[in-house]
């Protein structure tokens, strides 16, 4: 009949113990192979794993109302800061004088809607009504 032994034991447990934390290690920490495989696979597709300075681009969309400024920025200023198509500059007053006298409102709707070469929403689909407007209050700041 086999005694039981407590020093083997213990070691036959130490080992164990050894063994998962070397497997723990090899899975949680990214080696030289895991970075081979996630080169070749970019090779291909291109990806970005989270965790790595490609992914620091991808910006997750607020789910809030965005600003006037987002809204000016992302949409309005490709053509309000040069002036493209006869848009009227940005915070340009000369530009703006005699489209505010149509009323503040007028112009909210004709940025909702489009006027001329201004495109409805001016090219922002995904723009509430009030971003629209907050965005012209942004253009108009100051005059
Ligand atoms: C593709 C170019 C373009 C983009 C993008 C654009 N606009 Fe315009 N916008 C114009 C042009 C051109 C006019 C002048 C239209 C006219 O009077 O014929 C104009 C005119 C306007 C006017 C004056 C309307 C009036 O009644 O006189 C407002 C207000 C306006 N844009 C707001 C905005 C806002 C807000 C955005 C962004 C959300 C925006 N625009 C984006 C081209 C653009």
């Amino acid at each position: 009949m086999k005694k039981f032994n407590l020093m083997s034991s213990v070691r036959h447990v130490s080992a164990l113990a050894l063994m998962l934390m070397l497997l723990l290690s090899a899975v949680t920490t990214a080696g030289p192979v895991e970075d081979g495989i996630i080169s070749r696979i970019q090779a291909v597709g291109d990806i970005c794993i989270e965790g790595h300075a490609c992914a620091e681009a991808l910006v997750v969309a607020p789910s809030g109302p965005r600003s006037a400024e987002e809204v000016y920025n992302s949409g309005c200023m490709a053509c309000h800061t040069s002036g493209a198509a006869g848009a009227p500059m940005f915070r340009d007053a000369g530009a703006w004088s005699t489209r505010l006298a149509k009323g503040v409102d007028m112009l909210y709707s004709n940025a909702i809607n489009g006027i001329g070469a201004m495109p409805a929403k001016g090219l922002c689909p995904t723009c509430s009504d009030e971003e629209i407007e907050i965005a012209v209050d942004y253009m108009l700041e100051g005059i």
